[in-house]
């Protein structure tokens, strides 16, 4: 029993088994990973199948070259050339998923997973790998010439280019005049700069954001705060204006007041 079994599935390993039915296997259709981190693969056989081995492959021009198998007689095994990229993180002949380490831009790609049936042959699954990289976006804000405006730019770092986004927490005040460059780097990366006026009062405190994006993949956000500006030329404030013209007035009403009184005063002393 046991040897007809293993001459089942060496008859399995060694066949090139035909990667034509699918639709039963449950995998992701796209897995984004961050350069640097890890990325899992899963597949699930939906249908219990007399599951001779799983076989993750690594396709590159529709030809898939092996990484790793599971079966039940060997186990698990990772081949060579791929043992410091790959491992097994859970293992079973229906459910079989795979870990690839530190992933870098040449990790991109498609990736299958084959459960090799008896008798009807191989299941396969399809997930291919997204790599992207994006750095924490940098904010640089300017006086402007204009006492109601600033100049803020805003850069970040990413493969694809990101988009770079400014935001103002303060409801009167508007960003406008846009202007974004976008400028490719020798290791594929592209760094985008947007620059922006931002109007309104320069008198108070605010909060500008500036968020980055790639792909789906988190947003990386900063916050920087504004704060008012000190040299304010006293004449060319409305506010103190106002201040001075209510202390003049005011000196006025009490003279006039304090003369009334006295001349009131006088008047009932010669009557
Ligand atoms: C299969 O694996 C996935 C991810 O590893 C897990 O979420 C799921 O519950 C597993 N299913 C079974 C039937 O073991
Ligand atoms: C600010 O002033 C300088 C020189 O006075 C001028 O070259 C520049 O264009 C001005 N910028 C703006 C935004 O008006
Ligand atoms: C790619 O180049 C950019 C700009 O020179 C740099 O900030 C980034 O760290 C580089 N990325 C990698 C993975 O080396
Ligand atoms: C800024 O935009 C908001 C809404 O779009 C508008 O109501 C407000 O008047 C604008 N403020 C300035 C200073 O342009």
């Amino acid at each position: 029993m046991m040897r007809q079994d293993v001459l089942i599935y060496l008859l399995f390993v060694c066949r090139v088994l035909p990667a034509a039915l699918t639709a039963v296997i449950q995998t992701q259709q796209t897995v984004l990973a961050a350069v640097g981190e890890d990325a899992e693969f899963s597949c699930q056989l939906l249908e219990t199948k007399d599951v001779l081995q799983v076989t993750w492959q690594k396709i590159s021009h529709d030809v898939g070259t092996n990484v790793a198998t599971y079966n039940k007689y060997f186990g698990q095994r990772v081949h060579d050339g791929f043992t410091d990229k790959f491992e097994f993180k859970y293992t079973g002949l229906q459910n079989c998923s795979i870990v690839i380490r530190n992933v870098i831009e040449q990790d991109e790609g498609c990736y299958r997973c084959l459960f090799n049936t008896y008798p009807e042959g191989a299941f396969t699954g399809r997930t291919c790998l997204q790599v992207y990289e994006l750095h924490e976006p940098v904010v640089d804000v300017r006086e402007s010439n204009s006492t109601e405006e600033w100049v803020v730019s805003c850069s970040a770092t990413g493969r694809p280019a990101p988009t770079v986004t400014l935001s103002v927490s303060q409801q009167d005040l508007n960003f406008s005049q846009y202007n974004t460059v976008s400028v490719s780097n020798t290791n594929a990366t592209f760094t985008v700069t947007t620059t922006a006026v931002l109007s309104g009062s320069r008198k108070h405190s605010t909060q500008v954001g500036c968020a980055a994006r790639v792909l789906s993949a988190p947003q990386r956000e900063v916050m920087v705060m504004i704060s008012e500006v000190k040299q304010v030329h006293a004449g060319n404030d409305d506010n103190d204006d106002d201040f001075t013209w209510i202390i003049v007035l005011g000196a006025v009403i009490c003279v006039c007041i304090v003369a009334v009184v006295t001349i009131l005063a006088n008047r009932k002393k010669l009557l």
